[in-house]
């Protein structure tokens, strides 16, 4: 297993830039499979979740190579598709997966998936997604642990989401491009990662409007052809160098940072004292001798992102204070919790609340990433412990942060990758 190994520290200074965002290129790797003909991404991160998709689509016949400037492009042909089965193994591994049923009903009239997996952070339904697919025609058939989808007529309809979900959002918006006539999604998610797919469809000649509002309208179109497309920014990365820079007291400039899109991280961060400059070339953020505490509730954008609550718990286990977080999205994301305690943190759970009391220093200690997100959060904690931090399981960082201990690096930290002795 990879682990890092960290001396901590180290305040993080200089100038640093983001990838590609894995949840925008992750959908639209999915949209390309309805392209008549092969499209181009730009900024497209080396992920493993990005990895796992593209051989998802290379086990349904599409052609995908990378290439460009330190292979940032990905060239996808569609048009050698041959099959509407999700391989199961690889299903597994990457939750965005379930992404295909919507662009496969439209492309190919079925889709077989099975339930997908993903990260360790609690319920993962899919009932919205299979929901509103239904509400375009789809029939939905469950056998052996599979669901295998068809669809006769695909018609456009309104349908409301009990929950802004973004995957579901995501899935019918991509489903409804080729239906007959008009579909309304009600109650949408409106992260920018959904803004940046309707920019991508609509660059294929989708008719759609609305993303970013709670209510998108996508007109049904005959067929989509190829696009050649730059993958917006990772807010939840910029989000993540913002914390580690507060905790290490440093200072760091993001220079591609998209600022509309970390709005809820600059308030939350210039509430604990960080000092954060905007202008036109990103974010500017410094840190401070020792944080003050704060409250943090997760919502759907544009509140308070759940993607970047375990970092948040990492700052905030070192504030000058007591802190609570509420976590509204997911019922098992406090994973983290254990680990940052071992390194010193007192951090209580109450169901989907954390109560946070703030500590002088974390002490370095030997740490096990469970997921993506609680895994940036352990290095970041270990960035600013005393002494040395082993994270194990990083391949679970890899699947969301590209080359992300050769950024910190960058920055001055002293963080190293250790392949671990053991194969496998
Ligand atoms: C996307 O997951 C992101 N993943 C997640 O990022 C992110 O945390 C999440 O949105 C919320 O912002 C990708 O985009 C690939 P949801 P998704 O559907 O689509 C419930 C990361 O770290 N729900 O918005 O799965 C669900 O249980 C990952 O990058 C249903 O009840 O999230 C959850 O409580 C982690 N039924 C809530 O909605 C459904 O059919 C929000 O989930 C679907 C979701």
């Amino acid at each position: 297993m990879t682990k890092f190994v960290i001396q901590g520290g180290t305040p993080l200074r200089g100038v640093v830039s983001a990838s590609g965002a894995k949840n925008a290129i992750l959908p639209m790797l999915a949209a390309s499979v309805m392209a008549s003909s092969p499209c181009v991404f730009h900024s497209a991160p080396h992920l493993s979740d990005v990895s796992t998709m593209v051989k998802i689509l290379e086990r349904m016949g599409a052609k995908v190579e990378r290439g460009g400037l330190n292979g940032s492009t990905l060239y996808v042909d569609p048009t050698s598709l041959n099959s509407h089965v999700v391989d199961e193994l690889l299903m597994r591994q990457v939750r965005s997966s379930i992404f295909l049923m919507g662009p496969l009903l439209g492309r190919m009239k079925k889709a077989q998936v099975s339930y997908p997996g993903g990260c360790d952070i609690g319920q993962r339904p899919i009932d919205l997604h299979i929901k509103g697919l239904k509400a375009l025609g789809a029939h939905f058939v469950e056998e052996h642990g599979h669901i295998l989808a068809e669809r006769t007529k695909w018609q456009g309809a309104d349908i409301h989401l009990d929950i802004p979900s973004v995957g579901a959002t995501e899935n019918i918006m991509m489903g409804a491009c080729l239906a007959d006539g008009v579909t309304i999604i009600r109650n949408a998610a409106k992260e920018p990662e959904i803004v940046d797919l309707q920019s991508f469809l609509n660059a294929m000649g989708a008719k759609i409007r609305g993303a970013g509002t709670d209510v998108i309208r996508i007109e049904g179109v005959k067929s989509l052809h190829g696009a050649e497309y730059t993958v917006m920014p990772d807010r939840i990365e910029v989000g993540t160098l913002m914390i580690a820079a507060v905790m290490t007291r440093g200072d760091v400039l993001i220079e591609n940072a998209v600022v509309e899109h970390v709005q809820a991280a600059i308030a939350k961060l210039r509430e604990v004292g960080a000092l954060i400059t905007v202008n036109g070339e990103g974010v500017r953020v410094r840190g401070v001798e020792r944080p003050r505490p704060t409250d943090v509730k997760t919502l759907p954008y544009p509140g308070f992102p759940t993607d970047m609550q375990p970092q948040m718990m990492a700052l905030l286990s070192i504030a000058d204070g007591t802190s609570v977080i509420t976590e509204t999205i997911f019922d098992s994301r406090f994973k983290q919790a254990e680990e940052l305690s071992r390194m010193g943190a007192r951090i209580r759970n109450e169901g989907r609340t954390a109560i946070i009391k703030g500590v002088p220093k974390l002490s370095g200690a030997l740490v096990e990433a469970t997921d993506l997100r609680s895994g940036a959060s352990l290095v970041i904690a270990g960035l600013a412990a005393e002494g040395q931090t082993v994270v194990g399981g990083i391949r679970n960082v890899d699947r969301g942060y590209e080359k992300f201990e050769v950024k910190l690096r960058s920055l001055g930290a002293d963080v190293v990758r250790v392949a671990s002795e053991q194969t496998g």
